[in-house]
């Protein structure tokens, strides 16, 4: 895969988003949570960016960070180079229509007392931008939903075609960037490579970046122009799907590729298995993050 242009979407720089215990936490001992701790990177136009790494590791925290739903501690995320922590009020809420966001588990991130029209329409309705019936025909169209959909309600569909819902809400305003969280995770393997067809073929009609996070190195793969390996809050590897895939640089990379199983059972016997957190060098380490400081 390749991309199609090189301008930046999104850069994000040294972004740090730290968490002050509770103060329950703090009696037993807690410290700051270092979610996230100076990750860096670029996301062009109509391209895909992966985001790999264990649980924990602050995938959702970068996104959450990116879209303005949690304060950054340090650092910067702009937007067609606009920096979006010096926007406020209606000019951060405008700006924000060019990003949207779809959930890991379309069971719970659907208002299960709305319509389908009305969740589709929620993004305009709080924008005050029209959405005319021709319009949420189109978009259940793009998402290969018959238009009859929109009178329903989410729990008469299936998990695939709820997240199906989803990306039309998120395609609603004409995002530049839709943001995913585990959009596929909780899919059955089938309804998974459906929705990674949709979501690429969507790509192919209009200019719209994904940042994709999720577990499954393949599911990644299957998707992103670039890969990005997340590894207690910071980016500790960051190249083409390819690069990442082929000649990962990173220990920590190196065992996430060793978990995924290869079809050919023989393939799989014989691929080495470095399972074991050795690190080769104290340089492969991620820096830790610096204790105690909280904006
Ligand atoms: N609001 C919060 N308050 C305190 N700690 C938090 C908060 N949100 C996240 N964390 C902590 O930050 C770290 C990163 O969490 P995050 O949810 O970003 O991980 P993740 O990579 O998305 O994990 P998963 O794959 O399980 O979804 C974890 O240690 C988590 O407990
Ligand atoms: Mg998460």
């Amino acid at each position: 895969m390749t991309t199609t242009s090189t301008e930046a979407v999104l850069a994000v720089s040294g972004l740090a988003t730290h968490f002050k215990p509770s103060r329950r936490a703090r009696r037993r001992g807690a410290g700051v949570v270092h979610a996230l701790c100076g990750v860096s990177f670029e996301l062009a136009e109509r391209e895909t960016l992966g985001v790999v790494g264990e649980s924990g590791s602050g995938k959702t925290t970068l996104l959450r960070s990116i879209l303005g739903l949690e304060r950054p501690t340090a650092g910067h995320v702009r937007f067609s180079g606009t920096d979006l922590s010096q926007l406020r009020g209606a000019d951060a809420r405008r700006f924000r229509t060019h990003m949207s966001v779809v959930f890991q588990d379309p069971y719970t991130s659907l208002d299960p007392r709305m319509t389908v029209a009305d969740v589709i329409s929620e993004p305009a309705r709080i924008q005050r931008v029209p959405m005319p019936t021709s319009r949420l025909v189109e978009l259940l169209d793009q998402v290969r939903l018959p238009a009859a959909s929109m009178d329903r309600f989410p729990h008469e569909f299936s998990g695939g075609q709820r997240q199906r819902i989803a990306i039309a809400r998120a395609l609603a305003l004409d995002p530049r960037l839709i943001v995913l969280d585990e959009p596929v995770s909780a899919l059955d393997v089938s309804v998974q490579a459906e929705i990674l067809g949709l979501l690429r073929d969507l790509q192919e009609q209009r200019s719209v970046s994904y940042l994709f996070v999720a577990h499954d190195l393949a599911v990644v793969a299957d998707l992103s122009h670039r890969v990005g390996v997340m590894f207690g809050g910071q980016m500790v590897e960051l190249g083409t799907t390819s690069q990442v895939i082929g000649s990962p640089h990173h220990p920590y990379t190196q065992e996430l590729l060793s978990a995924v199983p290869i079809p050919d059972p023989r393939a799989e016997r014989a691929k080495p298995r470095t399972l074991t957190r050795a690190w080769p060098t104290d340089d492969s380490r991620p820096a830790p993050c610096p204790v105690g400081e909280i904006l």
